[in-house]
């Protein structure tokens, strides 16, 4: 954060791959800028993953396919390659946001959660949204696997993030 410098406004970082956005995250995008001033989505470079999209592309879509949500806050979109505590810092955020599907998705979660508040200090909590039912089964990989077959995606994503898909494999 800018040395010196306190925001009064209350700000956010929800961190992901997003390749692609799906309706899920939507749902969690549009929740999470209801609880708070500044609602920063980062597309965030995870080495284990290999990604249909890149970085560049999966800001575009999170942009276009974002600006029609309704909500209070507002949204911003950044690009990060390193820890989420790091992106946190930079941004001035005091919390994390992450969608919770299953109780699969909460084991994965809170050894990272306890992990980013232990590195920053105390200082940056997780705040998790449970998925809503329409949401729970939906995962990007699954997304582009049925895309990639040419199966029907119009429940799992938005029509622009369909378009970008059926370019990206064509069938
Ligand atoms: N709706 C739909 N899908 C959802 C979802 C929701 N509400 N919540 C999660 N998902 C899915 C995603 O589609 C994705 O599916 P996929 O694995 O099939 O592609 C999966 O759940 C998880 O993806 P995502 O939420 O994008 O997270 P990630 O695991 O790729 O990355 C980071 C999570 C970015 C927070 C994590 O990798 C990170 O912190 N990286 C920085 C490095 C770091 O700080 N490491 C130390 C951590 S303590």
């Amino acid at each position: 954060m800018v040395e010196g410098y306190m925001s009064t406004e209350t700000i956010a970082v929800y961190p992901g791959s997003f390749d692609p956005v799906t309706r899920g995250h939507l749902e969690i995008i549009e929740r999470a800028r209801d609880l708070f001033d500044v609602l920063h989505v980062a597309v965030v470079a995870n080495p284990s993953k290999e990604c249909l999209f890149s970085s560049e592309e999966r800001l575009d879509l999170l942009r276009t396919e974002t600006a029609a949500l309704g909500g209070r806050g507002r949204l911003e979109f950044t690009a990060f390659e390193g820890l989420t505590v790091q992106l946190a810092d930079k941004l001035g955020a005091r919390w994390i946001v992450r969608g919770l599907r299953s109780g699969a998705d909460l084991a994965s979660e809170l050894p990272m959660a306890l992990t980013n508040r232990d590195c920053a200090e105390g200082e940056l909590d997780t705040v998790f949204l449970p998925a809503g039912p329409a949401s729970s089964y939906i995962s990007s990989s699954l997304v582009r696997e049925i895309a990639a077959a040419g199966g029907r995606l119009d429940t799992l994503v938005t029509g622009g993030v369909e378009e970008a898909l059926r370019k990206k494999s064509p069938s």
